[in-house]
C-alpha cells in the first residue's frame, strides 16, 4: 500500500511539473516584414511589438526585415523553419515567390500567419488583411461622386506583383464603371514615394488636364503630390491615397494636401491575438478581413467614417 502511494506521488508530482512546464513555455514566433522603409510597415512591427510585449512570459518575436527583397523573404522564412520556431508570421512582398517558402514551413507543421500582402493558394494557416478590392471599389466610388462623374485621373500603382496592387487596381475599375472618368495615365510604382513623384512627372508632361491622381497608397499619392507642386499645378487637381495612418495619410487629409485616405489597418494586434489562440489550441479562421475608414476634410476630426 505504502509503495503504491509512494509511486502515486510520484507519478503526481511529476504531471505537476511537467504542466507547469508546459503553461511556462515561452513560444518563438519569426516575424518576417518585407521592409521596413515605410511609416506603415514600422506602423505594424510596432502594432506586432506592442501586442507581444503584454505577455512577456509567454512570447518572444525574432523580427527579420527582407528589405524589399523576395529572395531575401524567402530566405528568412526558410532560416525560421530550420530554426523550428513555434509560429511564422510573414508580410510578404511578392505572392509569388513568397509561396513555395510559405507553404513548406505550414507543411512542416508550423503555424503560419500571413498578414496584408497573400501568398498563392491555400498553404497556410490563416491569412489577416483588409479588403483591398472593396477598398478599391469605394475609393472609385468616393471619386466618381467627388468628380461629378467626368474626369481625367491618373493611377499611380502598388507593386502589380504583390495582391493589395491587383486588388486597389481591379476595385478601383469596377467603382468607375459606367461613369465617363478616364484614366489617361496609370504607372507601377511599386509602393514607392520617389518612383510615385518621377512616375507623375511623365503624367504631367503628357497630361495637359489632370483632375485627380489616385495613389495606390498615401505614400504614392505624397508623391505625385510634390511633383504636381513642383510644377505648380498641385491645385488643379486632387490627391487621394490609401493607408491613413494617423501621423502620415490623416495628416496629410487636414493639411489640405490629400482630399481623401482609406484606411488600411496593420493587423499585426489580430496576429498577435491569433498566434496567442492558436497556441492555446484553438483553430484559427482561414481569413480574417479587417475594416476600413474613409477620412476626409469633414469627418477626419471625428474619426473618419466606416466603408460599409
Ligand atoms: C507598405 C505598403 C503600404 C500599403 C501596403 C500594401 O509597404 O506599401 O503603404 O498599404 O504596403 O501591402
Amino acid at each position: 500500500m505504502r509503495k503504491l502511494l509512494v509511486a502515486l506521488t510520484v507519478v503526481v508530482l511529476g504531471f505537476a511539473t511537467f504542466t507547469a512546464r508546459a503553461a511556462d513555455k515561452k513560444y518563438v514566433i519569426g516575424m518576417s516584414q518585407c521592409n521596413l522603409g515605410e511609416p506603415w510597415r514600422v506602423q505594424m512591427n510596432a502594432d506586432v511589438k506592442k501586442a507581444a510585449d503584454a505577455h512577456p512570459a509567454e512570447l518572444q518575436v525574432i523580427y527579420k526585415d527582407a528589405q524589399n527583397d523576395s529572395l531575401k523573404q524567402r530566405a528568412q522564412i526558410e532560416e525560421f523553419v530550420n530554426s523550428k520556431v513555434d509560429l511564422i508570421i510573414v508580410s510578404p512582398k511578392e505572392a509569388a515567390p513568397l509561396t513555395p517558402p510559405v507553404a513548406a514551413a505550414y507543411k512542416a507543421g508550423i503555424p503560419v500567419i500571413v498578414l496584408d500582402r497573400r501568398v498563392v493558394g491555400q498553404d497556410y494557416t490563416a491569412f489577416i488583411g483588409a479588403d483591398n478590392k472593396k477598398i478599391g471599389r469605394h475609393l472609385g466610388k468616393w471619386v466618381v461622386e467627388k468628380l461629378g462623374g467626368k474626369g481625367n485621373v491618373v493611377e499611380l500603382k502598388g507593386l502589380m506583383t504583390s495582391t493589395p496592387g491587383q486588388d486597389r487596381n481591379s476595385g478601383f475599375r469596377e467603382g468607375i464603371k459606367g461613369s465617363d472618368l478616364k484614366v489617361v495615365f496609370e504607372a507601377d510604382m511599386q509602393w514607392l514615394e520617389p518612383n510615385a513623384r518621377k512616375e507623375m512627372e511623365s503624367a504631367l508632361a503628357t497630361q495637359p488636364k489632370i483632375d485627380l491622381v489616385y495613389g495606390h497608397n498615401d505614400p504614392g499619392a505624397h508623391g505625385a503630390y510634390l511633383a504636381a507642386k513642383a510644377a505648380s499645378r498641385e491645385k488643379d487637381m486632387l490627391f487621394v491615397g490609401i493607408d491613413a495612418l494617423p501621423q502620415e495619410g490623416q495628416a496629410y487629409v487636414k493639411q489640405g494636401i490629400l482630399a481623401a485616405s482609406f484606411e488600411y489597418p496593420t493587423g499585426g494586434r489580430e496576429a498577435i491575438q491569433m498566434a496567442l489562440d492558436i497556441f492555446a489550441g484553438k483553430k484559427p479562421p482561414k481569413e480574417t478581413v479587417l475594416e476600413s475608414r474613409v477620412f476626409t476634410k469633414d469627418n477626419v476630426d471625428k474619426g473618419g467614417e466606416w466603408l460599409k
